[in-house]
């Protein structure tokens, strides 16, 4: 089973996450085993200190390397890890193709992290892999952190059923998925495409190519000029 261990200063922050919806079925059905762990337990001194101030001055406060450090060595001295991720802004952003690398490992650690960052000496000597979610800044790594995680959960095998397959999902063709409708047949004056309802198969396939073609090119023209 895959095992993904989280370490973040507030885990609280990913606690209903990780028992609700689709990841928490996984994580009830046996199909991964997420384990929450709070960075605190791992600080310095009587105020299990985790953060200091920046050499060379500046603004915000760095996570220090000591209780990162002994919170790692820890769990690989328990199980080997294929990943060692960071969470961070300055990184490469995620993409399906990553996800789609990582659901193929076994165990996994991400570090969400927090403040102005996390001492550099711990990226260099620990971290194999660092990922952005988008060219934005948010206030701590915890939901980035559960955006990678769920990522990657649903596309364990048994997660998602028939109705819910990644197969058609945006991304995994490198183009947007294509427009879909359910009933009513008429809904404020606008109808279904007449193909979708016409049981063609090779015509409704093809129609849901050319959607997906129009739709990158008009709103991601960035992913058709990759490969
Ligand atoms: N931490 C803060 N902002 C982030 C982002 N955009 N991606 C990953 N981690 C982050």
């Amino acid at each position: 089973m895959m095992r993904i261990d989280i370490l973040s200063a507030v885990p609280e922050l990913l606690e209903s996450f990780v028992s609700h919806s689709i990841v928490g079925r996984a994580v009830k059905e046996g199909q991964v085993d997420i384990r929450l762990h709070d960075l605190h337990d791992y600080g310095l001194g009587r105020y299990r200190q985790i953060d200091d101030y920046p050499y060379g001055g500046g603004a915000g406060m760095v996570l220090r390397p000591e209780p990162v450090a002994r919170w790692i060595e820890q769990l690989q001295s328990e199980r080997d890890y294929d990943e060692i991720i960071f969470m961070t802004p300055d990184a490469p952003v995620l993409r399906q193709s990553t996800v789609n690398e990582l659901v193929l490992k076994k165990n996994l650690i991400i570090i969400a992290g927090h403040y102005k960052g996390l001492d550099q000496r711990i990226r260099d000597r620990y971290v194999t892999r660092e990922i952005s979610i988008g060219d934005y800044v948010l206030s701590g790594g915890e939901l980035p952190a559960a955006v990678l995680t769920d990522a990657i959960v649903r596309l364990l095998p048994g997660v998602l059923n028939d109705e819910t397959s990644a197969l058609t999902d945006s991304f995994q063709n490198g183009l947007l998925s294509a427009p879909v409708y359910t009933r009513p047949l008429e809904f404020k004056g606008m109808k279904v495409p007449d193909v979708l309802r016409s049981g063609n198969h090779a015509a409704i396939e093809k129609w849901r190519e050319e959607k997906s073609y129009e739709k990158t090119r008009r709103i991601r023209p960035d992913l058709l000029d990759e490969e």
